[in-house]
């Protein structure tokens, strides 16, 4: 309790290394944000804040508070993050002050737990506020309980609200494709609300991503400005709304998307939303990223302080035409290039509709015996022969028409009834609101480990998203995208519990399920088909912005036409992997490659678990630049590609580097060469890190040198 101006006053302060995020209560007692920013070097002064704000009721203008966690039907008529139906119809919600407690879990982390109430509708609103100090990060959820007589419904149910104030708001939001993730837009936000959002079902973020950074004041750069970055971690329809409102002000509503789902929620039980996590930076984007991929490597990522396996995919190099005896030679090739595993992709079950293409014999998991005449254990035991590890690919979300699967659970699939079946890529979606589907997919995978015990790798495609929404068995139509999120949580959760070593890749066609939710089970995701290298390094630094590079698979095919140096620079920005005809390549290409991965060896985890500054953009420079450094600021692997379309003269100026030791001295040497290329660059000269962050160093990136990567070390 503070007095200011005469008025005792509860403040709640949330701090976490570099920011602070406040509320008070006010005279009637609600709980008013009063504050998100850079911590203030003196922690009295945050209760002036809230009095700074000089709307009072009963004027001409609208009067708004600028609740914590603004619920609809009474005082606010902007976008609110709760709505509630009560139990006799009321509409109306009013939630006030009634506890808070602040727990501190260990060194790091802090929960703040504040509970609101509507005294009059038995109604309880308890906002969580997980706090992680070094990271700057928050990780804010809401939970719902009631004890009315009878259920009430939610119409919606945010697990955020944020109020900034400032001049002018500027979002940075991202729209997708197949083959074309992540695409980046920014605007300034006007007045008005602008929705982001996905109805999508399965794959949410085929069309919109729900990660943004909001820009205050101007649009932050890499290194200045006022940032917020955020991401709901949910795998399924989700809703991000912007308003902007009373001239100075931005609310973000982070949540569920309540299209189509009311929820009805029982007296006792609790409705808990998924996580928003956000963070503040008042240093520019980048420092926003490197905040969410340190949280998420700690915090998130499944076995994100861990390591991660190379590997060689079938995918692009056999589609799906293949036997045991190609198979058995690619498990060859996989030794032969020097990484993990040998992971097999689509195309290896189905006998009555053999999965010879993308038509049939999905939902079938038994091995196709005419392509596997020993079944997948056999592969399972040459890779182990010929020493690498066995990964396989799965989609068990799915089935096509053509399949034993639809013949036999018409009522495991999701359609409506008496209307017409839409596909997309010629499969349905089947029903994971309903335990029995749960449990067969559970089973496609313990039927793998039967088959191969020592199954080292999964990749866990999704390549329809939901059209004629309907569950045959739920009772409950409105809950059925919740439900069939939580039903996907379930079993990840009892494939991560009962096979907790096992590497998963997350998959969607490509990028289009990429959320903390799945994160937690998977330890990586697949950011799209498109690996044209030169799409690639746009598609990467997008993703870069919210996710670490540890959780980047980056495959090297042959897509594009760059050179196969440059394509394995590119997908060295992550966890390298291969999709390429090991047999067809030449002398040089194979020694290359097989350096490549040794040189990958020796510096993956400053990729993995370094400090990633993005140095200069793929947008507006003829040389993109990208740098790892490693914690102690030793060491630091710097990539650079040419990214000219146009002829362009070979003049171009030092790049500025980031993140090393200012005292520190270094040496420069160019790395992952191809066979008989010399750099023109000598590693005699010493520089310090002041040098190389104030001036710069020139990597001599041309159309004849595409792509150079440099190894900065401290000597
Ligand atoms: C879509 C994925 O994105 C590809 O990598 C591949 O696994 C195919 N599905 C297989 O059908």
């Amino acid at each position: 309790m503070t007095i200011v101006n005469g008025y005792a006053q509860q403040n709640i302060i949330v701090t976490t290394k570099n920011t602070a995020l406040t509320f008070t209560v006010d005279a009637d007692k609600s709980l008013i944000a009063s504050y998100l920013g850079k911590k203030l070097e003196n922690e009295n002064e945050y209760p002036i804040i809230p009095n700074l704000d000089k709307y009072k009721p009963g004027s001409d203008d609208l009067f708004n508070k600028h609740e914590a966690y603004v619920a609809s039907g009474s005082l606010n008529l902007l976008e609110p993050a709760l709505s509630v139906t009560h139990a006799n119809g009321n509409k109306s919600t009013v939630l006030t002050f009634s506890s808070v407690k602040q727990d501190k879990l260990d060194n790091n982390r802090t929960l703040t737990t504040i509970a609101l109430e509507d005294g009059q509708y038995k109604f309880k609103v308890v906002l969580k506020y997980l706090s992680y100090f070094n990271e700057d990060v928050i990780e804010q959820w809401t939970e719902y309980v009631h004890q009315q007589k009878k259920a009430v419904t939610l119409n919606k149910y945010a697990s955020a609200n944020i109020t900034i104030p400032g001049n002018a708001f500027f979002l940075k939001n991202h729209y997708s494709a197949g083959l074309r993730e992540m695409r980046s837009e920014e605007q300034q936000l006007l007045h008005g609300i602008k929705t982001i959002d996905s109805k999508l079902g399965t794959r949410a973020n085929l069309l919109n991503s729900s990660s943004f950074m909001l820009s205050v004041n101007q649009p932050a750069t890499e290194d200045k400005g006022e940032v917020i970055a955020g991401s709901l971690a949910w795998s399924g329809n989700f809703r991000l709304d912007f308003e902007n409102f009373d001239e100075y002000y931005l609310r973000i509503t982070a949540g569920i998307n309540n299209f189509s789902s009311n929820y009805t929620l029982k007296p006792g039980e609790t409705f808990t939303t998924p996580s928003f996590i956000y963070t503040y930076s008042s240093n520019g984007k980048g420092q926003a990223s490197r905040n969410l991929q340190n949280w998420a490597r700690h915090y998130k990522l499944a076995n994100g302080r861990g390591e991660r396996s190379t590997l060689l995919n079938n995918w692009e190099t056999t589609y799906f035409d293949f036997d045991e005896d190609k198979l058995k030679e690619l498990t060859m090739d996989t030794k032969k290039l020097g990484v993990d595993v040998f992971l097999l992709d689509d195309g290896w079950f189905g006998n009555k509709y053999p999965r010879n293409g993308s038509t049939s014999g999905l939902g079938d998991w038994d091995y196709n015996k005419k392509k596997l005449k020993n079944g997948i254990s056999s592969i399972g035991q040459e890779a182990t022969k010929n020493g690498v590890k066995f990964g396989i690919w799965i989609e068990p979300e799915m089935v096509n028409p053509k399949s034993e699967l639809y013949e036999n659970h018409p009522d495991w699939i999701i359609r409506q009834p008496g209307r017409k079946e839409y596909y997309m890529r010629n499969q349905l979606v089947l029903d994971l609101t309903n335990p029995k589907v749960q449990d067969f997919i559970f089973q496609i995978i313990e039927n793998i480990y039967k088959q191969v015990p020592d199954l080292a790798f999964i990749k866990w495609d999704c390549n329809s998203l939901i059209y004629n929404a309907h569950s045959t068995t739920l009772k409950n139509q409105d809950h059925f995208y919740i439900e069939y999120v939580r039903g996907l949580n379930n079993i990840l959760k009892k494939v991560k519990a009962k096979h907790p070593n096992t590497p998963m890749m997350l998959c969607a066609g490509g990028g289009s399920r990429v959320d903390y939710n799945a994160l937690e089970s998977f330890t990586e995701f697949w950011p799209s088909d498109n690996t044209n290298p030169f799409d690639r390094i746009f598609i990467q630094w997008e993703y870069s912005y919210y996710f670490p590079a540890i959780a980047m698979d980056n495959h090297v095919t042959d897509m594009g036409k760059q050179s196969l140096k440059f394509k394995t620079d590119v997908a060295m920005m992550g966890k390298l992997g291969y999709d390429i005809r090991v047999k067809e390549m030449d002398a040089a290409e194979l020694k290359f490659t097989q350096n490549a991965i040794k040189q990958y060896d020796s510096f993956k985890n400053i990729i993995w678990h370094g400090q990633q500054y993005r140095l200069q953009d793929p947008y507006h420079h003829k040389i993109a630049s990208i740098a790892y450094v490693n914690p102690n600021q030793e060491e630091a692997i710097v990539f650079n590609y040419y990214m000219a379309t146009t002829s362009a003269t070979n003049v171009n100026l030092p790049i500025r580097l980031k993140g090393l030791s200012s005292h520190k001295k270094y040496r420069i040497e160019e790395i992952n060469l191809y066979p008989g290329a010399k750099s023109p660059i000598s590693s005699d000269q010493i520089y310090s890190g002041n040098f190389l962050m104030e001036v710069g160093f020139n990597p001599e990136v041309s159309a004849k040198r595409s792509s150079v990567v440099l190894r900065i070390k401290q000597i």
